[in-house]
């Protein structure tokens, strides 16, 4: 293949990555963007295996088989609540990728820093690193054309430092996220004393550090410690955030790795890989944005970590009065004699894959002359998007699949609002309570109905980790099992 051709695929390419954008904007075009994005992939991987300067074809293609082989198997293992896990540890690689990428386009230039790597190691591995370098150089004296001198130089070198810094950043900051998502970490925040300055500390040493490395012409050591800073400042930054804003962190780390694949675009002389990395980069910023307006979150706040935990102690859960339970009949019976009823599911509903006997009931209510909506908040469930995937699953309807804004006003003319697995997204103290680390996010204001029912299994919190006053409020009943069954039982009486 021609460069000429590898050139015009890789901007096809380009172009279908952004209809595949464009598309997943809509629940109705996702599938068709999905295809979109597998074609840019498809023409992306092709044209850079046939690329005449592409080396090593057989290795490539190893790497694909085995990576495929892995991706396939998690793709079909993954269940859709464990999704914002993957994403997690996806951005990972790709952080790690461009760290991996940085060093190596440092050696390229700088063939004598395996010495300098030989000196860090200590002797014992210098046989092995000596035997490691002669292949090097080798390699690196078949001319690969990289002579840069001044400016040009410069340049290289800053791309080198910030891709392996935001690459860094994001492989230890995805783990952390990953960590919080699965549970294996507390999704609580790590309050470290002066956690703001040693944030702002560790940015401004890495800036003296990268002073240095552009200075020297390139350096190992400076490379190296800004790398060990940019592996903590990446897990501390991340770990400093509370629960609650973990949407706002995911969306974030995707926008990070996109400047981490666009800065080994930069390293990589790779256009395509440039362009990929600044779509993946901004659309992860403006959703990020778009988040933290709909949380009421400042982004600054945010992403210098910590803004979930700085609140006052909220109100302890034995302050909170006695809860009603009631039965299945009995919301069965409430529910036939509505005339407005609105569903606001949340992650419990994922969880129990209650969605399709929701859907069920939805049609049979539906069926009955009672006007039945849903109310989704933007960050129910674990991923943007969640519950309207979930529901479109089960074939809900878009048009009675309304958003926060549009559902919120109509409340107060609802009878019966069904609160299906959803803790945070419907907490009040997120308006009444100032001490509440959910204050000022807007939320569900599902207690203005005439009557609530909580499907819950427990009075336990939800993922932010606050008790709940709705559902001691005297118009919630409470009904208590798994999401799936209770709604089941509803269905069995209706
Ligand atoms: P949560 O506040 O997490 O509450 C879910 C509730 O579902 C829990 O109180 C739990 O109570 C209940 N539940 C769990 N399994 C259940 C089952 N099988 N049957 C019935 N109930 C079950 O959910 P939410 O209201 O959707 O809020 C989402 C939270 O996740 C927010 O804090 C948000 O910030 C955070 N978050 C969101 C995202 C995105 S992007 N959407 C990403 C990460 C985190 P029991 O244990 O008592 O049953």
């Amino acid at each position: 293949m021609s460069q000429g051709l590898v050139s015009a695929s890789y901007i096809i390419a380009a172009v279908f990555f952004i209809l595949s954008l464009a598309g997943l904007s809509k629940q109705e075009t996702a599938k068709r963007g999905n295809w979109f994005g597998i074609i840019g992939m498809a023409v992306a991987l092709g044209a850079t295996i046939l690329n005449p300067s592409t080396t090593g074809v057989a290795w490539i293609i190893l790497a694909m088989v085995i990576g495929a082989a892995i991706g396939i198997r998690l793709a079909l293992k993954v269940e859709m609540t464990q999704m914002p896990e993957l994403v997690a540890i996806l951005h990972s690689f790709v952080g790690l990728a461009a760290v991996l990428v940085g060093f190596n386009s440092f050696i390229d230039l700088h063939p004598q820093a395996v010495n300098e790597i030989v000196l860090v190691l200590g002797e014992d591995l210098s046989t092995t690193l000596e035997s490691a370098k002669a292949a090097f150089m080798e390699v690196s004296t078949q001319d690969k054309g990289l002579h840069l001198e001044g400016a040009m130089l410069n340049i290289h070198l800053v791309e080198v430092f910030l891709g392996i810094f935001i690459g860094a950043v994001t492989f230890t900051g995805s783990i952390v996220a990953f960590g919080k998502l699965n549970g294996r970490l507390s999704s609580k925040a790590l309050a470290l004393p002066h956690r703001h300055k040693l944030n702002l500390l560790a940015v401004l040493v890495s800036i003296g550090l990268m002073l240095m490395f552009v200075q020297a012409g390139g350096a190992l050591i400076p490379l190296i410690i800004m790398t060990l800073i940019a592996l903590a400042f990446g897990w501390h930054l991340v770990a400093s955030i509370g629960g609650a804003d973990m949407p706002v962190v995911v969306s974030m780390l995707n926008s990070y790795s996109g400047w981490a694949a666009a800065a080994a675009g930069f390293m990589l002389s790779n256009d395509l890989l440039i362009v990929v990395g600044a779509l993946v980069g901004s659309s992860g910023a403006i959703l990020s944005y778009i988040m933290c307006k709909a949380m009421n979150r400042s982004f600054i706040s945010v992403i210098a970590g910590g803004f979930g935990s700085d609140g006052v102690a909220s109100t302890a859960s034995d302050e909170m009065g006695e809860y009603r339970e009631t039965n299945a009949e009995d919301v069965a019976d409430l529910l036939k004699h509505a005339d407005s009823v609105v569903i606001t599911p949340g992650y419990g509903m994922a969880v129990a894959q209650a969605q399709y006997p929701v859907a069920e009931i939805t049609r049979k209510l539906r069926a009955m002359g009672i006007k039945v909506r849903f109310g989704i908040h933007p960050v129910a469930g674990r991923l943007p998007g969640h519950m309207n995937v979930l529901l479109a699953e089960a074939k809900v309807p878009y048009d009675i699949v309304l958003e926060m804004d549009e559902i919120n006003e109509d409340f107060s003319d609802t009878d019966v609002v069904l609160v299906i697995g959803a803790n945070d997204t419907v907490n009040p103290a997120a308006m009444e309570d100032p001490g509440s680390p959910i204050a000022g996010m807007p939320v569900l204001e599902v207690w203005k109905a005439q009557t609530v029912i909580g499907f819950k299994r427990s009075m336990n919190t939800g993922y932010a980790g606050v008790q709940n006053p709705l559902f001691f409020k005297d118009n919630t009943q409470m009904l208590f099992g798994d999401a799936k069954e209770s709604v089941n039982q509803i269905l069995a009486h209706l």
